[in-house]
C-alpha cells in the first residue's frame, strides 16, 4: 500500500497569472493498494459529488502515469481523503491529478522522473502553476519556452502564513479564464511584469514585507472581481487589518491574505476579511496555514 500527502496551492499570487504558484499546509491524502477490482472510496471533501468510477480523476491520472511508464495497471483500490475544498482556487483538481500520477509512481517502483510526472500533471490539468506546486513544494515559478516546460522552486520563509476565505460558492476556473480580455494594455502589461519580477526576486531573498507590496495585479483580477461578490472590500479590509497583501487564489473565489508569523494578526486578518464578505451576504470559511516547501511525500 503507497499513503501520499499532497499540498493544497494558490496559484497567480496577484501578478504572476498562470506563472506563480505556491504550496499550503492543508492536504489531501491519497491511498492506492493493489486488489481483486478497480475501487474509490472519498472521504471528505466532494464525498457526495466526485466520481467514484474509473472517471474519478485520481483514478485516471494514475492509470495515466501507469501508461506513461508502459506498465500494465493492475486492479487497484483508491481511498482519497479530501480536506482541500472544490472548485475555490486552492487546488484541489491538481492534488488529484498529483496524487494520482505520485502514488502511481511508487507503486511501480519509481519509474518516472519528477520532470515525466510534472509534465503529464500540466497535461491533463491544462496550467502549470497549481500542480507545480503541489508537487514541489514552495514558490514556484513555470514558464513555457519552444514546447518546453521551465520551472523554478524557492523554499518560502516559514514565518509567512495564509489567512484564506473560503466563500460558501464555486467558482469554475472555465467561467473565470472565460471573462478575461484577449488583449491587455502594455502599461498593464509592463506593470505585472515589473511586480512578477520583483515579488519573484524578493522572496528568494527572504524579504516577506517586499513579496507582500508587489502582490498586486491588472491583469485578471480586475474583471475577476465582478464575479466574486466583495472581494475588493475583503482586499480593503484584510489590508487595513495589517495584511501584507491580499489576492484572489487561483482562479477563485477564495481570497488569501499573507502576513508574517503573529496570531493575534492572523486572527484579526481573518475576522476582516470574513466581516468583509458577511457585509455582502457571502459566508466564509476561514482557514490559517503556513506554508509546504516540500511538496508531494509519502507517509505512513
Ligand atoms: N492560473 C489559473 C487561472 C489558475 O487563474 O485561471 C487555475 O489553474
Amino acid at each position: 500500500m503507497v499513503r501520499v500527502k499532497i499540498p493544497a496551492t494558490t496559484a497567480n499570487l496577484g501578478c504572476g497569472y498562470d506563472t506563480f504558484g505556491m504550496a499550503l499546509g492543508y492536504y489531501n491524502y491519497v491511498s492506492v493498494t493493489e486488489a481483486p477490482s478497480l475501487s474509490v472510496k472519498i472521504i471528505g471533501e466532494g464525498q457526495k459529488f466526485l466520481q467514484d468510477t474509473a472517471s474519478n480523476l485520481v483514478v485516471r491520472s494514475a492509470l495515466a502515469a501507469f501508461e506513461l511508464a508502459g506498465q500494465a495497471a493492475p486492479p487497484l483500490a483508491f481511498t482519497c481523503e479530501n480536506n482541500i475544498p472544490l472548485s475555490r482556487g486552492m487546488g484541489s483538481s491538481s492534488s488529484a491529478i498529483v496524487g494520482g500520477i505520485y502514488a502511481a509512481n511508487e507503486l511501480m517502483g519509481r519509474i518516472l522522473s519528477e520532470q515525466q510526472m510534472l509534465e503529464l500533471a500540466i497535461s491533463i490539468e491544462g496550467h502549470p502553476d497549481n500542480v507545480t506546486p503541489a508537487l514541489f513544494g514552495g514558490f514556484t515559478v513555470c514558464a513555457n519556452e519552444a514546447g518546453m516546460q521551465y520551472t523554478r522552486k524557492v523554499e518560502v520563509p516559514a514565518s509567512l502564513r495564509a489567512v484564506l476565505a473560503v466563500p460558501n460558492f464555486l467558482l469554475s476556473t472555465k467561467k473565470a479564464r472565460a471573462i478575461m480580455p484577449k488583449q491587455v494594455l502594455l502599461e498593464d502589461a509592463v506593470y505585472n511584469l515589473s511586480h512578477a519580477a520583483y515579488l519573484a526576486l524578493a522572496l528568494a531573498q527572504g524579504d516577506v514585507s517586499g513579496f507582500g507590496t508587489m502582490l498586486t495585479d491588472r491583469l485578471h483580477q480586475p474583471y475577476r472581481f465582478t464575479l466574486i461578490r466583495g472581494a475588493e472590500d475583503v482586499v480593503e479590509a484584510a489590508i487595513a487589518a495589517g495584511a501584507i497583501g491580499c489576492v484572489i487564489s487561483g482562479s477563485g473565489p477564495t481570497m488569501i491574505s499573507f502576513t508574517e508569523d503573529d496570531a493575534l494578526l492572523t486572527d484579526n486578518i481573518a475576522a476582516a476579511m470574513s466581516e468583509a464578505f458577511a457585509d455582502h451576504g457571502v459566508e466564509a470559511k476561514i482557514i490559517i496555514v503556513g506554508v509546504d516547501n516540500d511538496g508531494t511525500q509519502v507517509v505512513g
